[in-house]
């Protein structure tokens, strides 16, 4: 895994954002793999500039989205759909039949995630999959387990993602409990990889992540084996890897 290291939150989501916006300009049709939460917000805001400034043109671009709650529509506030309109989709061009994020509102969840396994495929896979990190090393939602999950599945959130989630809603009974996620060898089937890690919450899952052992108890240690995976990670991030080196 090549290592990039960032002073802080803001440098970290430049420095992604040159990535991603690199992967555009030399492939106008790439197919990328997207991220929610609180760590790609950033690099969203860079991408909205880049695109306003008029250096990156995404109408040939196709996008994945890692996972959604399952049980939300895409209408619902909360959902991946809605964070994914609000913080990229609605500033830049992508054409919307091009956007493809899980439907957490399916009836048959079963039948949901061959669908979305199957559009991957016809897409012939995924060129730049942006991962977040979860504080117990969960990539997607593919929580610690004692094997790694292969395709798109329906998972069941641990209770720590459950109290991380639910500061995006209004009280904690709302957070939903399970959801559809790209599973591990989904994830490892990109092409290639970009992790990124901000703040000290994240450092205990990175030295586990970049020095440890690869092991489905923290999902995240599955990406030593990629061969083309690179991690940005702020200094609050990287303190523990640092403190071994
Ligand atoms: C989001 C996702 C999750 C997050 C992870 C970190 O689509 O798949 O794995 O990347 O929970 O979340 P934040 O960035 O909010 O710390």
């Amino acid at each position: 895994m090549r290592i990039v290291t960032a002073k802080d939150y803001d440098q970290m989501s430049r420095k992604a954002s040159y990535i991603v916006a690199s992967r555009v300009i030399l492939n106008p049709k790439c197919v990328l793999g997207l991220a929610t939460g609180d760590t790609p917000k950033g690099l969203y805001n860079e991408l909205v500039r880049l695109f306003r400034a008029g250096d990156v043109d995404f109408s040939g671009v196709t996008t994945f989205n890692l996972d959604e709650y399952a049980g939300l529509s895409p209408e619902n506030p909360q959902s991946y759909h809605s964070y994914m309109e609000e913080h990229l989709f609605r500033h830049i061009n992508i054409p919307p039949e091009h956007r493809h994020i899980p439907n957490g509102a399916a009836q048959n969840i079963g039948a949901e995630c061959r669908r979305y396994e199957e559009l991957i495929e016809q897409a012939h896979g995924i060129d730049l999959q942006i991962l977040g990190l979860g504080r117990d090393g969960h990539i997607g939602f593919n929580e610690p387990d004692v094997k790694f999950e292969k395709g798109t599945h329906h998972v069941r959130l641990t209770q720590s993602t459950i109290e991380a989630n639910a500061r995006f809603f209004e009280n904690r009974d709302e957070v939903p409990k399970s959801a559809i996620s790209m599973g591990i060898k989904t994830i490892m089937s990109a092409r290639r990889i970009l992790l990124l890690a901000s703040g000290p919450e994240k450092a205990e899952a990175i030295r586990g992540a970049v020095m440890g052992a690869v092991t489905p108890d923290l999902p995240a240690s599955v990406l030593q084996l990629h061969p083309n995976a690179t991690l940005i990670v702020d200094e609050a991030a990287s303190a523990e890897i640092m403190r071994i080196k």
